[in-house]
């Protein structure tokens, strides 16, 4: 009932002809798939030039983060409507390399998840535990946490948003959660937004797994009950990988 999402985050990589050249070739091998979602989250200097490649497929657009405020005197930074201006449908919000090294907290991630929303932009909001976190048994409290942030800004329209699993010790390492302790995660996720926000929402949002996901190891994790897609980083900016990736994704 979920239809799977499968994006790749392609993070700080990727000149616009390179862009270019990797969203063709997405386009060209993954047009016949119906049954998956499928989107891309390219740098910003790429958003305008790969939306024009987009054009006519049915794989959306997604920044990688996106600012609070509509317009003003904020150096550096994108508003959720410049977003939509070049043609991105969905935005990734609070990702743990925000969260890291540009002093993100719950609180900016709500503001910026409420601006994106109003925007008319679909969230995905990132959750997700350290490894010394996980060590010290804190792993379900802080992704309440970090959820309870994203759900500061609940949509009305559940299909608008998606939650991202990345437990950190798992993004970019190669380590990759176990099947089960994902699962144990997600389940715990879908739990938390029955209780925050009813049945119908928790059937209904999308919760993607992300860290280390590649095509050797997505079908197993896909085929967890709770584990609706995937946040692919380092395996998303190879066109062959991806697609395989995506697949694996196909609902059985
Ligand atoms: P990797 O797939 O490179 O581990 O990155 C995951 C991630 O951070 C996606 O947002």
């Amino acid at each position: 009932m979920r239809t799977p999402f499968v994006v790749g985050n392609w993070k700080l990589h990727k000149t616009v002809a390179e862009a270019q050249a990797l969203v063709t070739e997405l386009k060209n091998q993954l047009g016949a798939i119906r049954d998956v979602a499928v989107g891309v989250a390219p740098p910003f200097t790429a958003l305008w030039p790969v939306a024009r490649r987009l054009e006519d497929s049915t794989i959306a657009l997604a920044a990688q983060n996106c600012f609070w405020e509509d317009k003003g005197a904020w150096t550096g930074e994108v508003a959720p409507g410049m977003l939509a201006d070049v043609g991105c449908t969905w935005t990734i919000i609070g990702h743990s390399e925000r969260r890291t090294h540009f002093g993100e907290t719950d609180a900016t991630v709500g503001k910026r998840v409420a601006a994106a929303l109003r925007a008319g932009l679909g969230v995905i909001g990132c959750v997700g535990e350290t490894d010394a976190q996980r060590d010290a048994g804190q792993t379900f409290a802080v992704v309440d946490a970090h959820l309870d942030g994203i759900l500061a800004a609940a949509p009305k329209d559940w299909d608008k948003l998606v939650i991202a699993y990345e437990p950190v010790w798992a993004i970019g390492t190669g380590r990759t959660a176990t099947p089960a302790q994902a699962q144990e995660v997600h389940a715990h996720i879908r739990g938390r937004l029955r209780a925050r926000l009813g049945d119908a929402a928790a059937a209904a949002i999308r919760i993607q797994y992300g860290g280390s996901v590649k095509a050797s190891n997505a079908e197993t994790l896909l085929k967890e009950p709770d584990i609706d897609g995937a946040l692919v980083g380092g395996a998303s900016l190879d066109a062959a990988e991806f697609v395989a990736i995506v697949k694996a994704a196909r609902p059985k």
